[in-house]
């Protein structure tokens, strides 16, 4: 079992770019592989979980064509040549990692497909509940059983002719949306979703990114079925909740001051920017590129950090920052309330019960709610030996907790944060040992054979 080890932080870098957004990553690799022809996705971030949605991919007819890899952080620019969303039945079982986007929103694919498919995943994905898949997928159409009453993986799909539904979420879930867009796609009419609070919307942009049309109504998002996504090049930003770790570790150290370069700014993911700034710290954006997919640079400036009460319809907007957000909290003057967030309870881990207990073992009082909990902030945080609980954002989130900690802070478990974030320890070095930690980067022009034989073992 791997181990990475913080402690107080010696600097804050000026600047920091972190890899590829993985929501816009998982869907540039399906979006291409559903269109004829070849679209190159530059800036891909090669995370397990995405590396899970390319295979899959392949495994259902697409070709992939490595074209840059960073090293130390993987795969970054590739080509996805697609046949049209007629796709090949897999010759085995498809394997999805630990990702929830991959299984649910190919779910929505595999709907309207006219083969059976077997999808699973590691031990935590089988755990989490695909019944809010299955539920509108079968409304639609497809055969879909799984283990249990919450409907788990391993999952069988049976595709076949689908019909439009008018679907109303019982839970604001984006992946949710995206898998019966996607159904949509494939039922002749038009099926809409009426979210009962907004979720971010990255499937919609990139419908209009790669020529489908869509519309926005109030709550509801419709897509019309018989359209096909047109191969379209494209450049993703960096990911706004690995910003996140970087930018609490910012906020908290007053005086200090860093930029991210090249972020997503989609105004659905950055309620993280809205909740620094209720809570004291000095954040800046600016917008350097505003089509498709908004992004550009953030500055945080450091102070002392006040709590918040965190809840209702932003809880969406800053769902997978909860757990480096009650780290902030852990650091703040005050009591911070964390509710409405019973989502959490169903991620890669129990992310409440994770946060609650781990932040316990560092020395700070915490109460636990169903729905979130309240953090006392302000006390001195103890460096301690953490688990991850397989959750890579537990693990960040804990490792930037231990740079504000008294000794040393040790997470064990880390191999899950390639799950999210290649490179991350790289980055971590950056505030641990200042810039002796900042090593080049280089970019190799080719990717290493065995690379590109496992990218497309699935292919033959
Ligand atoms: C995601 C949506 C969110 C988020 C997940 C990625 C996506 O999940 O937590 O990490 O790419 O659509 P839900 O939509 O299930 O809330």
């Amino acid at each position: 079992m791997a181990s990475l080890k913080s402690k107080k932080l010696k600097s804050i870098p000026a600047e920091i770019t972190v890899p590829g957004d993985k929501s816009i990553s998982h869907r540039s690799a399906m979006f291409a592989g559903l269109a004829k022809g070849t679209t190159v996705i530059d800036g891909f971030l090669p995370s397990e979980d995405c590396l899970c949605t390319v295979h899959a991919m392949v495994a259902l007819g697409a070709t992939m064509e490595p074209l840059e890899e960073v090293e130390g952080v993987g795969l970054v620019k590739l080509a996805i040549t697609g046949n049209g969303m007629k796709l090949k039945a897999p010759e085995k079982p498809v394997d999805c990692g630990n990702s929830g986007t991959t299984i649910r929103l190919i779910s929505g694919i595999l709907a309207g497909q006219d083969f059976k498919t077997e999808l699973f995943g590691d031990a935590s994905l089988s755990k989490r509940p695909m019944k809010r898949v299955a539920d509108p997928l079968s409304q639609m159409g497809a055969k879909i059983s799984g283990q249990g009453e919450k409907i788990c993986a391993p999952l069988t799909i049976e595709g076949g002719p689908l019909k439009s539904i008018y679907y109303k979420l019982p839970v604001a879930s984006a992946q949710v949306k995206s898998a019966i867009l996607l159904a949509g796609l494939q039922a002749p009419g038009k099926t809409t979703v009426v979210e009962p609070v907004a979720t971010r919307n990255h499937t919609e942009r990139l419908f209009t990114h790669f020529g489908i049309k869509w519309l926005r109504e109030d709550d509801c998002v419709s897509v019309y079925g018989g359209q096909e996504p047109k191969a379209n090049d494209i450049v993703v930003p960096g990911d706004i909740s690995s910003a996140a770790f970087w930018m609490v570790a910012a906020a908290a150290t007053p005086g200090a001051q860093i930029t991210i370069k090249n972020v997503g700014l989609n105004p659905t993911r950055t309620g993280i920017i809205t909740v620094l700034l209720r809570m004291g710290a000095l954040v800046t954006s600016s917008e350097t590129h505003t089509e498709g997919e908004p992004r550009g640079n953030i500055t945080v400036r450091g102070g002392d950090l006040n709590a918040t009460v965190i809840g209702g319809a932003e809880i969406p907007n800053v769902i997978d920052e909860l757990p480096i957000l009650a780290v902030a909290a852990a650091l703040a003057r005050g009591k911070t309330l964390i509710r409405d967030a019973s989502e959490l309870r169903v991620k890669e881990t129990d992310r409440i019960a994770a946060v609650v207990s781990n932040l316990r073992l560092m020395g700070v009082t915490v109460t636990e709610h169903p729905d979130g909990m309240e953090i006392e902030g302000g006390a001195k945080l103890q460096g301690a030996t953490l688990p991850c609980y397989g959750d890579h954002r537990i693990a960040m989130a804990f490792l930037v907790a231990g740079l504000f900690a008294e000794g040393t802070t040790t997470l064990e478990g880390t191999e899950c944060i390639s799950t999210s974030y290649p490179g991350f320890e790289r980055h971590l070095d950056l505030f641990l040992n200042g810039d002796a930690g900042a090593r080049p980067i280089p970019v190799m022009s080719t990717v290493p054979q065995p690379l590109v034989d496992k990218m497309n073992r699935d292919k033959a």
